[in-house]
C-alpha cells in the first residue's frame, strides 16, 4: 500500500514504454513543493494577489485565460480568517485546486494569481496563511480554452467578471490584445464593495489610454461603502440589461459583431448565459463554434470541482 506521498510520486514518476519508472527514494516533500511565494498584496481581509515562482525549473508557455494547479499539503496551516476545520485533511495529503493565471506569458519570472479566501473551504485557508519565501506546489500543466484564440481579430470583446474570475483577464489585457485593430474591449466586473475591485489603478490607467478599452465596474453592497461609492450599483446582469453599457462603451453589443466571456460565480454564468440567448448569442462548446465562452470557478450543485492532471 502506498503511502499519500508515494502514490503522488508513482503518478508523477517517469513512464518507460508505458510502464510507470517507480523513482526511489520517492521525492521529498520539500521536492514536491517545487515553487515558491514571492509576493503577496491583500486588498482586503480574504482577498490577495500572490505571486509564486518556479523553483528551479521552467514553467511551461501558456495562452492568456489559461489556469494551472496550486496545492499544498494537509499539514499546512489554515488562517484564523478561515473557519475552523470540522475533518481535517491527511498531513501528507496533497490539497490541489485550479487557479486561472493573471500574469502576462510573457513573465517567466513568476506567475501571479488573485484568490479569495472561501471561509469553510479547504485549500484557500491554508493559502492565506503563506508568506514570502513560503513553499507551495505549482502544478507544471498549463489547461483551459478560455483564451481569445478562437476569437476573429475584429470582434469586440465584452469581458464579465465577477470577484477574482477578473484573474483570466488580467492576463489577457496585460498584452493588449490587438491594441491596433478596430476592436472596442469592455470589462464588467460584478464586487461587492469598492475595496474588492483588485487591479483598479492598472485597468484605469488602461482606460486613460487606450480610446478603445471600457472598465464598467459594478459594486453590489454599497450600503457597506466607508466613502459613498457613485458609480454603478447591482450585479453585472443589471449593467448588461441597462443603457449604462452602451452609453459607456458606445456601440450596443451584437452576436455578429461581439464575443462575450464570463468568468467566476456560476449561477451569474448561467444567468448571463441566459440572458444571452435571448438576443441570439450561442455558447462556444467543444462541437459547436459561439459568441460566448465562460469559466465556472466551482460546480453550481453538487457538481464535479474541475481539477487538472498537475
Ligand atoms: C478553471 C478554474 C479556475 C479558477 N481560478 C480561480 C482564481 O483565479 N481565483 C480564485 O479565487 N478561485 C479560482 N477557482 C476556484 C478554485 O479552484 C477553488 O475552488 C477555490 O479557491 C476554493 O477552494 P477551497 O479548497 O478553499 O474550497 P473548497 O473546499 O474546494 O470549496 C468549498 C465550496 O465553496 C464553494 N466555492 C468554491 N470556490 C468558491 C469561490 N471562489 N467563492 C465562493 N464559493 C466558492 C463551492 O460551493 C465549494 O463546493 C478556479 C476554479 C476553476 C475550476
Ligand atoms: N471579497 C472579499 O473581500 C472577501 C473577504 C473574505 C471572504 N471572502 C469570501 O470569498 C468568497 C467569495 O467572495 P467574493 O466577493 O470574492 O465573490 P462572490 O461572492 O462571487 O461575489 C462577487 C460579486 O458577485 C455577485 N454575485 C453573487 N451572486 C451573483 C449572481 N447570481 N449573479 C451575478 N452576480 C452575483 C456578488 O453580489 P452579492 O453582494 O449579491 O453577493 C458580488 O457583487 C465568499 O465565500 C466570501 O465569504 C471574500
Amino acid at each position: 500500500m502506498l503511502t499519500g506521498i508515494q502514490a503522488v510520486a508513482y503518478n508523477r514518476c517517469r513512464r518507460v514504454n508505458g510502464v510507470p519508472f517507480l523513482q526511489y527514494p520517492p521525492p521529498t516533500r520539500h521536492v514536491m513543493l517545487n515553487a515558491v511565494v514571492t509576493y503577496r498584496h491583500d486588498l482586503s481581509p480574504g482577498l490577495m494577489i500572490l505571486r509564486v515562482a518556479p523553483n528551479g525549473w521552467a514553467f511551461p508557455e501558456f495562452e492568456p485565460g489559461q489556469y494551472v494547479s496550486l496545492g499544498l499539503f494537509g499539514s499546512a496551516r489554515r488562517t484564523t480568517l478561515a473557519e475552523p476545520e470540522i475533518l481535517a485533511p491527511e498531513p501528507e495529503k496533497l490539497i490541489w485546486r485550479a487557479y486561472s493565471i493573471a500574469s502576462s506569458p510573457t513573465n517567466r519570472e513568476f506567475l501571479e494569481f488573485y484568490i479569495n479566501l472561501v471561509p469553510k473551504g479547504v485549500l484557500t485557508p491554508r493559502l492565506f496563511n503563506l508568506g514570502i519565501g513560503d513553499r507551495i506546489c505549482l502544478g507544471s500543466k498549463v489547461a483551459g480554452s478560455f483564451t481569445l484564440k478562437s476569437v476573429p481579430e475584429e470582434a469586440n470583446l465584452i469581458l464579465i467578471a465577477t470577484g477574482t474570475g477578473l484573474a483570466p483577464y488580467v492576463s489577457m489585457l496585460t498584452s493588449r490584445p490587438n491594441a491596433g485593430a478596430q476592436r472596442r474591449i469592455v470589462l464588467i466586473h460584478g464586487v461587492r464593495q469598492s475595496r474588492d475591485m483588485g487591479y483598479r489603478s492598472f485597468l484605469t490607467e488602461l482606460q486613460d489610454h487606450w480610446p478603445s478599452f471600457t472598465y464598467a465596474p459594478i459594486v453590489s453592497r454599497p450600503q457597506l461603502e466607508v466613502s459613498p461609492w457613485t458609480g454603478a450599483t447591482g450585479h453585472v446582469q443589471d449593467l448588461w440589461n441597462s443603457n449604462a453599457l452602451e452609453d459607456a462603451c458606445g456601440f450596443r453589443p451584437e452576436p455578429l459583431d461581439t464575443h462575450v466571456f464570463l468568468c467566476g460565480n456560476p449561477e451569474m454564468i448561467e444567468s448571463m448565459t441566459a440572458i444571452l440567448a435571448h438576443v441570439g448569442f450561442q455558447e462556444q462548446t467543444p462541437k459547436l463554434r459561439g459568441q460566448v465562452h465562460s469559466e465556472k470557478y466551482w460546480p453550481i450543485k453538487g457538481g464535479r470541482q474541475i481539477l487538472i492532471d498537475s
